[in-house]
């Protein structure tokens, strides 16, 4: 019998078709067989499990499936298959939040009486859970106080360190760190990098294509617009796996499928959002930048390492800033409460422009000295831009700087 040609004689080879990320956020992570145009939500709590055999081999992970939504359910399945796919990675676990996602991998790779060398330009949550809280349980944390010197990353390494870890760009200093280059000294320690990427989202950076090896993500800003929590880490399958059926197993930090579903309808647009929020920002630091009564401006586009920080972020920085007022916290009071437009709240990413003072609120949690060395001034007001007109936005921080 004549053996079938695949394709005709001669004909070039059909090139691979990787999807591009705007096209992935909608349809990334699919897999043959998804019937539903739009995520289908899974609200229950178990799953048949069919036959006694296959009941033990699902709990035992030596088949695939659902079994408890505490541990996958297909709602949380389908985030999970989109931000593996935008991240660039194997695999994703979503969690109920960001937290719980930094506390599952630390627990996983540095319990216990593990160590870790992080960067001190973290969000103040995460800050605390690394200095007061994985101590008492024998995980000590080592915070790079000039985490831009590879040198001193270098030398706060000891033969426990279980990993690196960064926040980029940070909260709320929106400092931009050259992941290549951390993974690099990780690697040769043989040593993974975790980077938290919340700031970035896949639309403006993937770390894991620089060499990062773990992504961790809080959803509640950007991915989901500001509707609802969320967490999630992204990594080898292998990895998330044995997270999988330990740390996130036996301590419960699921995500519920009603979320889950809510952030892939976010997440669909999160190219374009990104896209505004970036132009906004970019608009409103160059206002507040040339402004008298602005001493400084957070932002990676503005000031003597904007040429470095375009080269690692080209597509764009985001919609976090910064900026210092004259006059320190008194100061930075009268101007935030005199804000019309801009909400006093503590979140990052939404539609509408948020405002908060970092070293009272978000970063309270810092002692003066350790503010100092994360570069918090006390007249420091953290912006969230969001996607208003970006001259009305400017109007407003206008008016109320003219209170000062
Ligand atoms: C950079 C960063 N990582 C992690 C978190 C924690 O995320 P969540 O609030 O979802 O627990 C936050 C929260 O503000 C953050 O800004």
């Amino acid at each position: 019998m004549k053996k079938r040609r695949s394709s005709p004689k001669n004909a070039p080879a059909e090139k691979p078709w990787f999807l591009r990320q705007k096209t992935l956020e909608i349809n990334g992570g699919s897999i043959d067989g998804d019937r539903n145009l739009r995520p289908g939500l899974y609200r229950t709590t178990a799953f048949a499990l069919g036959s006694f055999e296959r009941g033990r081999r699902l709990f035992a992970g030596e088949e695939r499936g659902f079994i408890y939504t505490r541990i996958n359910n297909p709602s949380v399945d389908t985030l999970e298959r989109r931000l593996a796919t935008l991240e660039k990675g194997e695999a994703c676990i979503a969690t109920s939040s960001g937290m719980s996602a930094v506390t599952l991998i630390a627990l996983h790779l540095a319990s216990s009486r593990g160590h870790i060398v992080a960067s001190n330009r973290l969000y103040g949550g995460v800050f605390h859970l690394f200095r007061e809280e994985l101590p008492k349980l024998g995980i000590h944390v080592t915070l790079v106080e000039k985490p831009f010197d590879l040198h001193a990353w270098e030398k706060a390494i000891r033969p426990t360190t279980k990993f690196l870890y960064v926040e980029t760009p940070s909260n709320p200093v929106i400092d931009v760190f050259d992941i290549a280059a951390l993974a690099r000294i990780a690697h040769e320690h043989h040593i993974p990098l975790v980077v938290d990427s919340t700031l970035s989202t896949p639309a403006l950076e993937q770390p894991l294509t620089k060499g990062a090896d773990i992504v961790v993500h809080s959803l509640s800003k950007y991915m989901g617009d500001g509707e609802v929590i969320g967490g999630a880490l992204v990594g080898t399958q292998e990895l998330m796996d044995a997270v999988r059926l330990s740390w996130f197993r036996d301590t419960g930090p699921c995500i519920s499928p009603d979320n889950a579903v809510v952030l892939c309808y976010h997440i669909e647009s999160l190219f374009a959002r990104m896209h505004e929020h970036c132009e906004n920002a970019l608009a409103v630091g160059r206002y507040l930048s040339r402004h008298p009564k602005v001493r400084k401006v957070f932002y990676p586009a503005f000031g003597p390492d904007a040429r470095r920080n375009k080269k690692l972020m080209p597509a764009g920085f985001g919609g976090l800033m910064a900026f210092e007022v004259y006059g320190g916290a008194k100061k930075a009071k009268i101007v935030l409460e005199n804000l019309k437009l801009f909400w006093h709240a503590p979140n990052i990413g939404e539609a509408r422009s948020l405002i908060i003072h970092p070293a009272t609120t978000t970063h309270g949690q810092l002692t003066p000295k350790e503010l100092r060395h994360a570069n918090i001034p006390e007249g420091m007001l953290r912006l969230s831009i969001g996607r208003e007109d970006p001259k009305d936005l400017i109007y407003d921080l206008g008016q109320a700087l003219s209170k000062i």
